[in-house]
């Protein structure tokens, strides 16, 4: 049994992933942080949840020590558009955030942290077809230049202080519970929720854009198999590639017309367009196939029949 600190625990990917953990090891060791966005009443009313920001080591230090944290999860980020508004906070969240962290990891003795990285560590010169394991790592957001330096610390702070450092680059992710906020794949949210509402959307990339995705049930499972993986198996000291489906935007709103007949789509592709350019339409994800036996589930027709059947009720408030 493990103590928990879930940084970010109010994000797209922490929302799921602190309720996943409170189910596994009891809501009462799994400890939920945030800088400032009110917990929902899921996440308050089956755990501890604290404020702090993770420029304030002496909060976090605070947090360790009374609730005897050893596993960390860091998913503290500004998202890449967001970051590209404010690359300095940016930096002092997604960087600096992880450096404290591993810190007062070291000073506290907490064993092993997860962060996330993403397929934004990837840049133009990238090979963007099935993108290998280790290549070329020259991103142009601060989004992206934080995911290389992060994972790069992480590999620092295993090597030299010995911390059970674990990551994976997530493609885009899509999920129903907790809503993206300013990253570039958010419109393979954002579509099922004007679908369901007015049977319309403007998509704000290209139709032929394709992005690598997955669908959150899979990457919070991934999250956790790799988090309960031996050490002695994993090669990667960085981030493992993970990948489940690509599709192109075009691909994914006649799925999502399938389902709700009717559904129109356009698109007027704006700044994110670039962003999206810039990172691989695939991803060669057979290292953590290998190392940890990591294995995607949803396709596409599962996760848009999924995301309807859940939303549908949501939006009209039943749920
Ligand atoms: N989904 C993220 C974004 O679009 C990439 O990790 O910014």
């Amino acid at each position: 049994m493990s103590n928990i600190l879930v940084i970010g625990a109010v994000g797209q990917i922490g929302t799921e992933l602190t309720m996943e953990l409170r189910k596994r090891h009891g809501g009462k060791n799994v400890v939920a942080a945030t800088r400032k966005t009110p917990f929902p009443k899921e996440l308050e009313q089956s755990g501890p949840c604290i404020f702090f920001d993770v420029s304030d080591k002496e909060a976090m230090k605070k947090v360790i020590k009374e609730h005897n944290i050893d596993t960390i999860y860091q998913l503290a980020s500004l998202l890449s558009a967001t970051g590209e508004k404010d690359p300095d906070l940016a930096f002092q969240i997604n960087l600096i955030g992880l450096k404290n962290t591993l810190d007062v990891c070291r000073e506290c003795g907490v064993k092993k942290i997860f962060w996330p990285s993403s397929i934004a560590a990837f840049g133009p010169t990238t090979p963007r077809d099935n993108t290998p394991q280790r290549t070329v790592l020259e991103p142009t957001t601060m989004y992206g230049v934080t995911k290389v330096s992060g994972e790069l610390l992480l590999q620092y702070y295993h090597n030299k202080y010995g911390l059970d450092t674990r990551s994976v680059r997530y493609p885009g992710l899509i999920s129903y519970k907790a809503e993206p906020g300013g990253g570039t794949t958010d419109y393979s949210v954002a579509i099922f929720y004007e679908a369901i509402k007015h049977k319309k959307y403007t998509c704000f990339v290209g139709s032929h854009t394709v992005l690598p995705m997955m669908y959150m049930p899979d990457a919070i499972r991934g999250t956790i198999e790799l988090m309960d993986a031996p050490r002695e198996k994993l090669t990667v000291a960085t981030s493992y590639n993970l990948a489940a489906i690509s599709f192109s935007a075009k691909e994914l709103a006649d799925e999502v017309a399938r389902i709700i007949p009717g559904f129109v789509c356009d698109y007027k592709p704006d700044h994110r367009q670039a962003i999206a350019d810039s990172w691989p339409k695939s991803i060669d994800d057979s290292q953590a196939r290998k190392d940890w036996n990591w294995k995607h589930k949803f396709g596409l027709k599962e996760i848009s029949e999924d995301m309807v059947k859940n939303l549908t009720p949501i939006l009209a408030g039943k749920k």
